[in-house]
């Protein structure tokens, strides 16, 4: 019998791997100050968005105690959600446009990738599929299940399909605006241990409008190890939903160890925030309604809006903060005091 103690098979002894981790939350703690995610400027938060708007309308609902939690989270997880059969219809979607070729071949899914460049990991591996019809229903026959589980009301934007292949990942990122409000869900996956495919997510700062190099910094790019309980890793089955602030979370998945995972995205912006009164014009993101295609999404004005959020260092004062109170990082939706 063997009796191996960790160092005999392990390249860092425990000294040494407690040395890397401070090492690596001293690095993370530099980015954080130098970045200045959390917003400090009171006064310039309060005229944007005053929370005492939503509690004097008596047409804003109280957040439910899911709603309190992804606004102190800022995801949450919700085990079968979505009605299986809703998901087995998806399934079949998926495959016709598949096999018609109705998607287009995607390599780096999100922004350009800090390790293995030009190593040609990243060709071809995910087919996306943008505003398909049965995410478009989803989103729209979801709607109010959604808003009734979190006390909140939402606006649809849009939806994506994608059918990942081995050795795909996506680049952790934040999302732009239209994706105020998000859920992920899975339609199928095949991977080689048979377990889901991972998503993982970070959301204990305000991460509205960070670059690419920066997500990277914060998560993928650091060792599985060192990325301490700030990272969660969320695993998803047919049915469930990770609910999250696209706009303030990052998120991200690592390669595809596995033949294929399909996925579905819903986007919806918070209704009684200031990001949709503000720029209504996101509302189905950018499109006359929700059944045009992507053809028809009006650019100069969904480019205008994310153009204004996002150059001047405006979106951390706009994403979810009636949700999320930027400033303390605490949940401000309306009723939140009986949670505390
Ligand atoms: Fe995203």
């Amino acid at each position: 019998m063997y009796n191996l103690k960790s160092e005999e098979f392990s390249y860092l002894s425990l000294e040494e791997r407690e040395r890397e981790r401070q090492h690596h939350e001293m690095m993370e703690d530099q980015i954080i100050k130098q970045q200045q995610f959390d917003v400090v400027d009171k006064k310039r938060q309060l005229e944007i968005f005053n929370p005492q708007d939503n509690i004097d309308n008596p047409d804003v609902p109280e957040i439910t105690k899911e709603g309190y939690l992804i606004g102190k989270n800022r995801f949450y997880i919700a085990r079968n959600f979505f009605d299986k059969s809703h998901i087995e219809f998806c399934l079949h979607m998926f495959k016709f446009q598949e096999q018609r070729k109705q998607y287009y071949r995607e390599e780096n899914i999100i922004q350009e990738n800090y390790d293995d460049k030009g190593a040609f990991l990243d060709n071809w591996v995910s087919k996306g599929m943008p505003f398909p019809n049965y995410g478009e229903t989803l989103l729209l026959m979801y709607k109010e299940k959604v808003e009734k589980l979190f006390g909140l009301r939402l606006k649809p934007t849009y939806s994506y399909g994608r059918t990942y292949e081995r050795h795909a990942r996506l680049l952790s990122h934040s999302d732009r605006p239209s994706c105020e409000f998000s859920a992920t869900l899975p339609v199928s996956f095949d991977t080689d241990d048979g377990k889901p495919w991972r998503i993982w997510a970070r959301g204990d700062h305000n991460f509205t409008g960070l670059t690419g190099k920066t997500a990277w910094d914060l998560s993928m790019g650091k060792p599985f190890r060192s990325r301490h309980k700030k990272a969660v890793p969320v695993d998803l089955w047919p049915g469930d939903a990770l609910f999250y602030q696209g706009s303030n979370v990052i998120h991200w998945r690592e390669r595809l160890v596995g033949n294929s995972a399909r996925q579905i995205f819903l986007h919806y912006l918070h209704e009684d925030g200031p990001m949709y009164r503000d720029f209504p014009e996101l509302m189905y993101d950018a499109r006359p309604s929700i059944y045009h295609g992507s053809g028809s999404v009006d650019m100069y004005k969904r480019g205008e809006a994310s153009k204004f959020l996002q150059n001047q260092n405006n979106y951390k004062y706009y994403a979810n903060v009636s949700i999320t109170d930027p400033a303390t990082g605490k949940p401000c939706g309306k009723g939140h005091e009986k949670y505390e």
